[in-house]
Parts: C-alpha cells; structure tokens; sequence
C-alpha cells in the first residue's frame, strides 16, 4: 500500500519545495500528485511554455525517491485564454456564462478549448512522459456531465439526438411532444433542458441531455488519453471521480484510462440516527466496481473541510488512519492525501490539509505519518484483491432518471442500493457493486435495486443469471420506464413480470408515513416511502402488508424461475428488514456470515489465492470487541490472538 499527497507547488514559495519534500520522504510519503491546476503557470502567454518551475518540483520530487502523479490542467484554462476566446466559457442553466476567476469554468464541447487544452497536454507529455519519476497521469479533475448551455453545447446536442433517432418525427415521438404543444417543428427549436420550474420539463429531454453531457464528458476523456498515448504509450492514465449534482456515467468516463480514481471524505460528524447512511464502504466498492478491480484515492480527507459551505468538524483521533485502511480494505492500493499543507490564500484556504497555515505538524499530520508507517508493514497486501460473492447493481441512468422525477417523499435511489449494501456489511460479506451489464455469473446473489429504465441488454442480463441458477432481488419501481423514459402501457413490472412471478394491481407512494409488514415467520417490519401492492402468478409471498386496503396483499415476494430464484421487494423498509432479508437470502445462497458483529464493525477480506487477510474497522465511536474462530495472526503488529480489540477508528489485519 502506498500513501500519497496532494500538493501545489504553484501555492508555495520555491524555498519550501525542499523542505517539504524532505519531511514528506522522511514521513513514509511515496506519491504526490501536483499540477491539475496549474495551467496558468505553465502557460503564461499564448503558446510560451515555461516548465522551468516544474522541471524543479519534479527533479526536488525524484531527488527524495518520490514519484509523480501529474495532472493535466485542463480544470482551470488561464484568464488570458478567457479573455481571447469568450466562446469557451460554460453557459450555465439561467443561460448565463459563468463568471471566469473560479474553476471548471471551461466548456469541454469548444473546439477551440480543445485545441489549447490538447497543446498544454502535449507539451507537458513531451516533456514528462519518459521521465521515471512521473508514473501516471491524472486528466483534469473530478469531471461532471456538465449541462453546459452554449451555443456549441446546443448545436452538438442537437447533431447527437439526430444521429441517435434518424428524424425530428422520430425524435418527437421518442419524447412524446404532443404534451403540451412540445411538438418540434425545426431542430433548431430543440434546447437543452433549462426551463423553470425543472419539475415542468419532459423527462425524456431531460435524461437524453444527461445521457449527452455524459457521453461528451467521457469522449473528452478519450481525446485527451490518445494525445497522451501517442506521445507515450506506456503512460499509466487516470482521472479523478467524485460524486456531484451532475456524476456522470462513471462506467463510460473511465473506459479509456488505466485505472479509477476517486476523492475520498468519509463524514467526520457520524449520525446518532441508526437509519442514516453508515458508511463510505459503499462509495469504495462502488469505485471498485467500475473496472472490476483495485483503484486508488486520489483525495482523502486530511483536516476540517470547508470553504464553500461552513466548516465540517475536524477528523476525530483515528479517523485518519481508519479511513485510509478502510479504503484499501476496500481495494484502494494507493492513497493520497489531500493535501499536504493547508492553503493560505483563495477559496480553499479552510479545506484544511496535513499541515494548518502555521505550517508546524500537528495531531493529525503525526496521525497520517502513523500511516505511513503501517503502510510499510503491509506490502503483503499488494498482490492482494477483493472476491465478492454477492453483488449490487448501480445504474447511472436509473438514478438520474429517478432525480428527474422522485418517485415519493424521502424515496432515494442511492439510499436503497445502500441500505442492501449495508445490510451485507452488517455480516462481514465482501460485495461488489456494478454495472447493469455486467457478468453476474460468478456471483451467488445479485441484487438489483429499482431498475426504473428499461435497456434490453440489462434485462437480459439478469434474465440470463437467474436462468442459469442465480438468486437476484429486484425492487420497487422496476419495468416502469422505455428507454426514452416513457411509462410502458403494460402491467407492472412489465418486462420482469415473468421473472418475479407476479404482478403490480396497484401502488401506493405513501411517502414519510409509516406502515408494517409481515413477514412468513411472522416477524413485523417497518415500510415506507412506497407500496406496490402485488398479484401473485407463480411466485410465493415471502412478507405481507399488514396495514389499509391493501392488507394480506403479499408485499415481498420470491419466485423459482427456471434454475434460479427472483424476489422482489415491493416496499421500502428499514435496516432491520433488509438485515433480517439479506440474512436469509445469505443462508440460502450458501454466503458466509459473520453473526454479532457489534454495530459499525466493518469486516472485509484480501486474497492473493492462497492467504486470505481479514480487515476489521471499527466505523464508530465507541470501542468494539471481536471474538475470533481461532487465533490468527495480525500482520499489524505480528502477534496472534483470539480476540480482536478496537478502538473508536481502529483497524487490525489478520492472516486467515
Ligand atoms: C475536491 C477537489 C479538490 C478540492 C477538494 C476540497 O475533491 O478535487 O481540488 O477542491 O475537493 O475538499
Ligand atoms: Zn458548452
């Protein structure tokens, strides 16, 4: 395992480049990612180059037997590039261009910005790319599906549906326009969703725009990756993902880079509601994911972060080492910091780094230099990776089209796919979380949370794996929508209809309110948010609702298709009924599980096919105990023993 930091040389006199790299040397640091904002500096005048400065950081940087993570500066074009060439300024949705001096505020679709953004990548590449201390390459930052609404971003979006539907009539048809006197007469009429109120917009536009920004984000992606393979093939390739109000397709951005990276901030403040979301276990695995194996953090929390929004506490005593074992407990090999010193000037000057403006080490730096430090110990884990035996589906497109149109009060895509997520947990199970598309053959359960839109393949998919003898669990709000997200005229869940075995007479978005059911042993769960009350044709009811016109109606149920089983949740519960649900489809299924773990035990396990190692994190503020099967060996500190303690955030790694 490898830790990294984030750091600005650009920020920092050239007198403490040095120093700085000494200390991080001497801390156990062995990666640092610099540059992906500093196009200015690079590039002070239209097509003068000075890498003057950086031929220093990086020469500083090997000298101490560090190596680099360079980032293109795409993110932030310099002001005179504005200034010259208005036309690549983002136009936000009040149609708006947005005001330069911040950042992101390039439109990625300009020819022109990409003519410039394509020369930087170049020259940094000519420069760099056979230098051995620069071992991969970070493409801009935390890129998002922009609904960038400029002239170019209209043009092409326009040129996009076209060559997707053929024909305005097709393209009138797919998005129903007979509402409303929507009807589109000219493709020029045509314009990206900007309208207010939001909730007044064709749904169908909507989630094609995304699908477009989306797309355009992911092919911006791939320019930039084949200007930097061409200059060098061998150059390791990522870019940095994080979730935003506009996440792109994350399975599309990194098709064409070597591996994901993901910016990692756990919540330093842990809820006291047992119902509130748990953990960022979920957001790694999702990352893992993504290409089916190990990534690496390219941001992870180091102080109090705020700036744009008021400061978050500071990370209590532990987290610091916790979060960073806990995301290579979840398969992240490399963790970098962010950042090594705290800034002094602009916007982020309280996302606070390693090192406060003071500039002396304090708590939280000796923490991380703690880290470093077992890090070192763990190289045993390097080959090392992550076998789920179960699986949970995420969708990008189902959860952008369930935020153009919520489907009941507090009813959260995310939330369900995490509550299943959890659930798993809560037995120690490794779970992988992936793409509707994905080969689901291997794994023993598979749950498939709200598949809202319709895509053949995916339906297949799960088609495929249940007849092959696969145990999936499908939810609420499942077949509702084409794939121009438009309600089918068929009864619900329309395509699954045969898979689950029975269908939906009716439903019920009941929102905030609570109701129960019951399940076949009699035991009695909360429900919320939503009701879909079921017919049964050859499933068996597994829980029934137990309130209203609609009580005995089964709620959840299970069906045996061809080799396989489909269940399918009707409601939206809470932990104790995906625990108790979860619980019994793991015995059925023959997946292992750990019983009594005490609540925000994190259990996880690494294997290299031969040694298996166990990761226990104790996600919570009060200390936890573990009683082992027999004694194992932690490779933490090499002493073998029968019962693991923990401390709030504390970590330990047994070898099986
Ligand atoms: C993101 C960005 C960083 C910085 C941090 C602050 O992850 O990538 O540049 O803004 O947030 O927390
Ligand atoms: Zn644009």
């Amino acid at each position: 395992m490898k830790i990294g930091v984030d750091y600005y040389p650009e920020q920092w006199d050239s007198s403490m480049w040095s120093q700085d790299a000494e200390l991080m040397a001497k801390t156990g640091v062995k990666t640092v990612r610099i540059g992906e904002f500093a196009w200015s500096r690079l590039e002070p005048s239209d097509g003068s180059f000075d890498f003057s400065w950086l031929d220093d950081v990086i020469g500083i940087f090997s000298h101490f037997g560090l190596e680099v993570v360079l980032g293109i500066p795409t993110n932030c074009p310099p002001l005179w590039l504005y200034e010259a060439h208005p036309e690549i300024i983002r136009v936000g949705s009040d149609e708006i261009p947005i005001q330069t001096g911040i950042r992101a505020h390039r439109c990625i679709n300009s020819p022109v910005f990409m003519t410039y953004a394509k020369r930087i990548t170049e020259q940094l590449v000519r420069r760099y790319g056979s230098n051995p201390t620069v071992t991969a390459w970070q493409i801009d930052n935390e890129l998002e599906a922009y609904p960038c609404c400029c002239d170019e971003c209209r043009r092409k979006f326009r040129e996009w549906l076209i060559d997707k539907h053929d024909t305005l009539e097709n393209i009138n048809r797919a998005f129903g326009t007979s509402v409303w006197s929507g009807e589109y007469t000219s493709l020029s009429q045509i314009a990206p969703p900007t309208a207010y109120p939001k909730s007044w917009q064709n749904p169908a536009l909507c989630l094609e725009f995304y699908r477009f920004t989306s797309e355009c984000t992911a092919a911006y992606v791939k320019e930039l990756s084949m200007v930097i393979r061409r200059e060098c093939p061998k150059a390791q390739l990522t870019t940095n993902a994080c979730f935003s109000e506009n996440t792109p397709d994350f399975y599309k951005l990194f098709n064409e880079v070597d591996f994901v990276s993901y910016d990692n901030y756990p919540p330093t403040r842990l809820s006291t509601d047992p119902e509130a979301h748990y953990s960022h276990a979920f957001e790694l695995d999702l990352m893992r994911g993504i290409k089916g194996r190990n990534f690496r953090i390219m941001e992870q929390l180091s102080g109090s972060t705020g700036g744009w929004a008021a400061m978050s506490p500071t990370p209590k005593p532990g987290m610091i080492i916790g979060y960073g074992l806990q995301a290579l407990a979840h398969g992240a090999d490399t963790v970098v910091h962010f950042r090594w010193r705290t800034a002094v000037t602009g916007a982020e000057m309280f996302c606070h780094g390693l090192i406060d403006h003071s500039g002396i080490p304090g708590r939280r730096f000796y923490e991380f230099a703690e880290l470093c430090k077992t890090a070192s110990k763990l190289s045993v884990i390097d080959t090392t990776e992550i076998i789920s035996e179960a699986a949970i589906i995420y969708s990008p497109d189902n959860n952008y089209a369930l935020e153009i149109q919520p489907q009941a009060d507090g009813f959260s895509y995310m939330e369900q796919l995490r509550m299943f997520h959890k659930a798993f947990a809560r037995y120690g199970a490794n779970v992988d979380i992936v793409s509707p598309d994905a080969d689901l053959s291997g794994y023993k359960a598979v749950i498939a949370p709200e598949m809202f839109v319709y895509k053949k393949s995916s339906a297949e998919n799960l088609y495929r794996y249940v007849i092959n003898g696969g145990t999936l669990v499908m939810t609420n709000r499942s077949g509702v929508k084409d794939q121009n997200n438009n309600c089918f005229t068929d009864t619900l869940p329309t395509v699954y209809r045969e898979l689950i075995g029975a269908e939906i007479t009716e439903y019920d978005p009941i929102g905030a309110a609570e109701q129960t059911i019951v399940d076949f042993a009699g035991n009695k769960f909360v429900c919320r948010q939503w009701c879909d009350v079921l017919r049964l044709t050859t499933a068996k009811a597994y829980a029934e609702y137990n309130d209203g016109f609609y009580r005995c109606c089964p709620a959840v149920t299970m069906n045996r298709y061809c080799s396989g089983v489909a269940y399918y949740v009707g409601t939206v519960c809470k932990s104790d009924f995906y625990e108790s649900f979860v619980g019994n489809i793991m015995r059925q299924t023959g997946i292992p599980r750990l019983k009594g773990l005490p609540a925000g035990v994190e259990v996880t396990t690494r294997t290299n096919g031969l040694d298996d190692f166990i990761f226990f994190f104790n996600n919570s503020e009060t200390p936890a105990s573990i009683r082992l099967p027999k004694a194992m060996y932690s490779i933490i500190d090499s002493i073998g023993r029968d019962n693991i303690e923990l401390k709030p955030f504390g970590f330990d790694i047994v070898r099986k």
